[in-house]
């Protein structure tokens, strides 16, 4: 069924767990992960991008509408999330098309610019009934920018920054600079434990890994035992799409039918999507 990120998130946080969400860009993604999520018997977050929005000629409703669709008739509970929205336009569309959701993004911009912005757009959120995440100390490597340097100033969250951020922005859950980066396509990120415990235990709200694709296992595990509550994953479901079609094609050149290899990719998100899940469930052992 269609629940609300706010209700998973909540269960979650009560649970010391975390919830995963996926990045969506076609049907095959929707499909393979409500199918994947189905299969570990857990709840997910389908999340659209703005980019992902660009990349459907600036249309959000198709793929809503497919992900709605998909949640309701799904037999684990599935969220719908809009996430690093930076346009008001794009934000606005939210609550029409389904979303419980938004991740409001200004982190580029100066501190007093981003609390700014984020405070309008938490205060307009909460007036539409819904959630809404923000990001404090940019994680690199969006839109195909180089990422920040991990030692730059901005490439993480500052405590006392965030503290006052959250307090002032008044929003439900924070994006933080840890150590991840977007886009990754090896599993080799360290993560700040120590930044995100002093984190963790300053906010009152619920802390969100974004680039976890880059995330390797151990430390996936270890961030949600240090207090990450939503896990955003993207890349991870390229990597298994693409690879699993490259794969196919390669072993069948006179392969024609679009859905021969479509369905490859989509089984291979599954795997990607289950065996994710599964990482977050598992106990650490430190
Ligand atoms: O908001 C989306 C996530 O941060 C995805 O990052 O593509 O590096 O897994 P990723
Ligand atoms: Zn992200």
């Amino acid at each position: 069924p269609l629940v609300t990120t706010g209700d998973l998130v909540t269960r979650a946080a009560a649970a010391r767990a975390a919830v995963a969400a996926f990045n969506i860009i076609t049907l095959e993604h929707v499909e393979a992960v409500v199918v994947g999520a189905e299969s570990v018997d857990a709840p997910v977050v389908l999340q659209v991008s703005e980019n992902a929005v660009r990349f459907r000629h600036g249309r959000l409703l198709p793929l809503a509408r497919a992900a709605v669709a998909a949640a309701e008739r799904a037999a684990v509970p599935v969220a719908l999330h809009l996430d690093h929205v930076q346009s008001d336009a794009l934000l606005r569309q939210a609550p029409d098309a389904g979303f419980s959701s938004v991740m409001y993004d200004a982190s580029r911009l100066p501190y007093q610019e981003n609390l700014a912005a984020t405070r309008a757009a938490a205060d307009w959120a909460h007036a539409q009934g819904l959630w809404i995440e923000a990001e404090l100390g940019e994680v690199g490597g969006k839109d195909g920018r180089p990422p920040l340097d991990a030692h730059a100033p901005g490439a993480r969250t500052d405590p006392a920054e965030a503290r006052a951020f959250v307090t002032d922005s008044g929003v439900d859950a924070l994006a933080v600079a840890i150590g991840s980066t977007h886009a990754m396509t090896t599993r080799t990120a360290t993560l700040d434990h120590a930044l995100l415990k002093r984190l963790s235990g300053i906010l009152d709200v619920p802390l969100v890994l974004h680039g976890s694709s880059g995330v390797p296992d151990d430390e996936l595990t270890a961030a949600v035992a240090g207090g990450i509550t939503k896990v955003n994953v993207g890349t991870a479901l390229s990597i298994a799409m693409t690879g699993a079609i490259r794969e196919f094609l390669t072993a069948h050149p006179e392969a024609v039918d679009s859905r021969s290899y479509l369905s490859v990719g989509r089984e291979a998100m599954a795997r990607a999507v289950a065996r994710i899940i599964t990482t977050l469930r598992r106990p650490t052992t430190a």
